[in-house]
């Protein structure tokens, strides 16, 4: 009786529920072995060397050394909190998405995030805001990756890594754009005409929130829907905080920089801890799927273009509430991973170039930055819906599977699910027409407005707001050491209106340029990047 062998399920460890949770009364190695004492290391006598042998040291610095995993490449700062969406059911009437039929509740997980910033930076900073959801719906995942801006920078993927360098700390001295030289994201901006847009939201108060609960969240590109009935229509999400939209003012923002660098994580937590619970309204506007995939003349494939919500009202379909704080940060808000093909059948891409590039470029970023291919077995990741992907092994593989043969049809295990699934639960590529067979480069005419947009932008501002971005560009483009830089981007405000370009010309000593000759054609075009040497052509 004194030696037994031990079997699958009587040992002590398995009739722990959670085993790796690290609770209970005594240490182990995580191999589980009472360990006697962890404070000194196993040495040749009391003044050492210390012994290779000690399995335990070894063990517990190795695990140390490799406890940092990589931040995200963008939008490495974040909060997270989960809760539910409600559906109303009125959007049943344009998707099959499950999740959106009368009646029905899903847990979300969402992740606000600055995107410039490295981990350990501050809350305030002037910035775009990540607004991401995992929706964990019956029929899989739905992942929806927006921010608090309604458009973007750039039109097309292959130019996010340009941005990102633009704005990113500088290569040399590694100092954020936000404390020093402000150089090379005006250089970009100034020279992509198509990043104005974008940046005006930044200039404005929208590029400051007062806190992560007052902020609207946008899908930004146009998605597609389909119906019970096979109906397809485009749509825009949004979504409308219950508290209104806030923002901080420049002052107040840099004093809470410095007094509180986590005043927006803490903000979130603090609220829902105290029970005041964030919620939103999840909105769409709908637009006919036409084959132009226009409306009004607006491209809805251009993500740097918005649709008035005066045009096309925002209806709304659910709401949101935040209710409960992360237990552990690193386990749920960090190995949080978000991509924006996780979709439910009844919602589809469009073939938006942005959107398009997205669709490879978060799970290659993920396979390094969360070690390995099976980063969807995490406890945040799963899927509350049943999963039989056939993938096998890979680093971190968590789950045990059973069978010989993972591949399907076969004819060995009587695991063979439906190669071709008919039934109406799967998601289905809907048959869309591509317009063009022509391999080609180049952007559509469509794309080629860069200007109207932020001229409405600007209009629609009040004295006070419009006051604020001509602090914020006064204040941005008077860090950039260039004269070039500063003088192009003045000239881009100029093709915006004569006023605001005036008035930032003067706060930066520059002379008002002459850009009427292009504003009395109405011609809100870019000018070729080919003429963009050192003199701007007006
Ligand atoms: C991360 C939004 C465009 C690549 C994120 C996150 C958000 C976001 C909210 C943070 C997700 C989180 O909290 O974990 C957007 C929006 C875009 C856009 C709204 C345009 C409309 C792009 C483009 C690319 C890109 C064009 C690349 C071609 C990435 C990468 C990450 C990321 C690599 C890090 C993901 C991770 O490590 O898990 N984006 N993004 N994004 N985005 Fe985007």
């Amino acid at each position: 009786q004194n030696v037994s062998p031990r079997t699958p399920t009587g040992d002590v460890a398995n009739e722990d529920p959670d085993p790796i949770a690290q609770h209970g009364s005594f240490l182990t190695t995580s191999a589980g072995s009472r360990l006697q004492e962890t404070d000194h290391t196993l040495k040749a006598g009391e003044r050492g060397p210390s012994l290779l042998q000690d399995h335990h040291f070894r063990e517990k610095i190795t695990h140390f050394d490799h406890e940092r995993v990589p931040e995200r490449v963008v939008h490495a700062r974040g909060a997270g909190a989960h809760g539910y969406f409600e559906a109303y059911g009125n959007a049943a009437s344009v998707t099959r998405a499950k999740f959106l039929a009368p009646g029905r509740t899903t847990p979300v997980f969402v992740r606000f995030s600055t995107v410039l910033g490295s981990r350990g930076s501050a809350d305030s900073v002037r910035d775009t805001r990540g607004f991401a959801t995992k929706f964990y719906t019956e029929e899989g995942n739905f992942d929806l990756v927006g921010n608090n801006i309604p458009v973007f920078f750039i039109q097309d993927a292959i130019k996010f890594p340009d941005i990102i360098h633009a704005g990113k700390p500088h290569p040399d001295r590694e100092i954020p754009q936000a404390q020093s030289a402000h150089d090379t994201f005006w250089d970009f901006v100034s020279l992509h005409t198509e990043a104005q847009h974008h940046t005006m939201w930044n200039m404005s108060d929208r590029g400051i929130p007062r806190s992560y609960r007052m902020m609207e969240g946008f899908g930004i590109h146009t998605f597609r829907l389909q119906n019970e009935e096979g109906h397809t229509c485009l749509v825009k999400f949004h979504w409308k905080p219950k508290l209104g939209v806030h923002s901080l003012t420049w002052e107040e923002a840099q004093i809470v920089g410095g007094t509180d660098p986590d005043f927006h994580r803490r903000d979130l937590a603090d609220a829902i801890e105290s029970g005041a619970c964030p919620e939103w309204e999840l909105g769409i506007q709908v637009f006919e799927d036409t084959p132009e995939q226009t409306y009004e003349g607006i491209d809805l494939l251009d993500p740097t273009k918005i649709v008035p919500e005066e045009k096309v009202p925002v209806q709304l379909i659910g709401r949101m509430v935040l209710n409960a704080n992360p237990r552990n940060y690193f386990e749920e808000t960090e190995q949080v991973a978000f991509h924006p093909g996780h979709l439910p059948p009844g919602i589809d891409v469009t073939d938006d170039p942005l959107l398009q590039g997205r669709l490879f470029s978060y799970i290659d970023t993920q396979l390094t930055r969360l070690g390995g291919p099976n980063f969807n077995q995490l406890p945040i990741n799963r899927p509350h819906a049943p999963v039989n992907d056939m993938f096998r092994d890979g680093y971190g593989q968590q789950a045990g599977h059973t069978g010989v043969a993972p591949y399907t049809p076969n004819s060995l295990d009587g695991n063979n699910p439906l190669t071709a699934n008919e039934s109406d639960a799967a998601f289905t590529d809907l048959p869309v027409t591509v317009a063009e067979s022509v391999k080609t480069r180049a952007a559509p005419a469509s794309f080629d407005d860069h200007f109207s947009q932020v001229r409405l932008f600007w209009n629609s501002l009040t004295d006070v707001e419009k006051d604020h971005v001509v602090g914020a560009y006064s204040f941005e483009l008077g860090k950039c050491y260039e004269p070039a830089v500063r003088e192009r981007q003045v000239v881009n405000l100029a093709r915006v209106d004569e006023s605001l370009a005036q008035q930032v010309a003067e706060s930066l000593g520059l002379p008002v340029p002459d850009v009427r000759g292009s504003e009395q054609t109405g011609d809100d075009r870019s000018p070729a990047l080919s003429q963009l040497g050192g003199t701007w052509p007006v």
